[in-house]
């Protein structure tokens, strides 16, 4: 198996409990809390495979964990070459559904620039309900969305499912 980590910045818990779960599914991963426990982007360079997550806040932005270190990856543009990335996050399709997990294409496209493969773990808009998504590419989300306000009940199955995608896609 590659060496996972997962970096994860949550507020409320909702995109972190999602984590933990993937932490269970990806035997021997490491999960970096972008609050407590990132130090640098230096980080990055431990592991061949990066699942980020984040929740989108204001106006379809990342979770506030994330803004420094995006901020300094445009910056310094580090050298991601060969990492595979994969992208989940949490929002809210019914009263943020003008910008569901939007946050998940600005972190992608940062991640991208560094020259990291982005394309893996996309899934399909079907069965949601949101009006616009930076997220969104033809009919799949550039990653994980998860809902735990009005979609809960499908959270555990959807991470599941994403994490064997995953597994697959990426040859673990
Ligand atoms: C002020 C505010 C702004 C939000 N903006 C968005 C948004 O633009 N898009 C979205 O999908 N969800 C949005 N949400 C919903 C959160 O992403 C959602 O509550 C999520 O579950 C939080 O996950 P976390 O606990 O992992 O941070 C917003 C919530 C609040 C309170």
């Amino acid at each position: 198996m590659a060496n996972v980590g997962i970096f994860v910045g949550s507020s409320s818990g909702v995109t972190l409990e999602a984590a933990e779960k993937l932490q269970e599914l990806f035997e021997g991963s490491e999960l970096i809390n972008m609050e407590e426990d990132f130090d640098d982007l230096e980080q990055f360079n431990d592991f061949d495979v990066l699942l980020i997550g984040s929740s989108t806040w204001g106006q379809g932005d990342p979770q506030r964990d994330w803004v420094d270190p995006l901020y300094e990856m445009e910056n310094d543009m580090p050298d991601l070459s060969g990492k595979k990335v994969a992208f989940f996050g949490a929002g809210d399709q019914d009263t943020h559904g003008e910008h569901f997990v939007s946050a998940l294409f600005k972190l992608k496209k940062i991640f991208e620039s560094c020259n990291a493969l982005t394309s893996y773990g996309y899934t399909s808009v079907d069965g949601y309900d949101f009006e616009f998504s930076l997220a969104q590419e033809g009919d799949q989300f550039c990653g994980l969305a998860i809902d735990n306000i009005n979609q809960e009940d499908l959270t555990e199955v959807r991470v599941e499912a994403w994490a064997k995608q995953i597994k697959e896609e990426m040859g673990l």
